[in-house]
């Protein structure tokens, strides 16, 4: 079984970080279709919601919606912090995978009406833009995860926090410090760097040796679950 939260569920502090952080305007994406390029599989997580049924899940590292989309469609009363910063190169991203194609990118037609709308609209607001049947249940924090992390923790403690970002060891250490009774998961359980190692795993081991817990991966997808 995961690792169970006690989370501060407050109605009131909530809609506090709700109002701090309200919807861009977006009626220049109004109608248009919505631009997503879907990921990794992630059954781990969406097993957990639907077996745990959350009030609040953070997602570390939003890009345009793909996972954020599966986490509110497997339980209806789901409020998802999107915590993004979306600067810092994401938004040429898919400009960069057209251009010069990894071999997991099976076909880039798909991405080109995806980068167009970026272009013209903003990475964030595109995003939004795909997330906005959900508009109710999902409040956008537009920062860096180090500054995310205390500013949400000021309000609220989620249930689940899903780290899918930078990579970077804060990244998992912190979220560790500062969310005792979330529990955690994310993704790039097989990523690799250049060297062919998986770094990462080091980081989910050491914040599950600190919270008593072992780590539980399928596919990309990994989640602590309590010894
Ligand atoms: C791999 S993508 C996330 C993919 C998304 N979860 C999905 O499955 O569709 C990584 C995201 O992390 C965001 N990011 C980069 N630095 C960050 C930071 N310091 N804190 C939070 N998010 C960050 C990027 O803007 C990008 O959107």
């Amino acid at each position: 079984m995961a690792c169970k939260s006690t989370a501060k569920t407050g109605l009131h502090a909530l809609a506090a970080l709700r109002a701090r952080h309200p919807w861009p305007e977006l009626s220049e994406l109004e109608g248009a279709p919505p631009y997503v390029w879907n990921l990794d599989g992630r059954e781990l997580v969406t097993e957990l919601i639907r077996n745990t049924r959350p009030r609040i899940f953070l997602e570390v590292g939003t890009f345009l919606g793909g996972s954020a989309l599966s986490w509110l469609a497997a339980h209806p009363d789901l409020v998802l912090i999107a915590l993004d910063p979306w600067t810092g190169g994401i938004e040429n991203f898919v400009d960069m995978v057209i251009d010069s194609p990894p071999s997991w990118v099976e076909s880039i037609e798909p991405l080109r009406p995806i980068a167009a709308a970026i272009r013209q609209h903003g990475i964030a607001n595109v995003a939004l833009h795909n997330l906005r049947a959900f508009r109710d249940r999902v409040i956008p924090v537009r920062m860096p995860a180090e500054m995310g992390y205390p500013h949400i923790r000021s309000f609220v403690e989620p249930d689940i926090i899903y780290i899918d970002a930078t990579k970077q060891p804060q990244e998992y250490l912190l979220v560790h410090e500062l969310f005792p009774a979330a529990t955690l998961c994310g993704d790039d359980w097989t990523w690799q760097d250049e060297t062919g190692t998986c770094p990462v795993r080091n980081y989910f081991h050491k914040v599950a040796a600190l919270r008593d817990c072992s780590v539980l991966a399928k596919d990309a997808t990994w989640l602590l679950a309590k010894n």
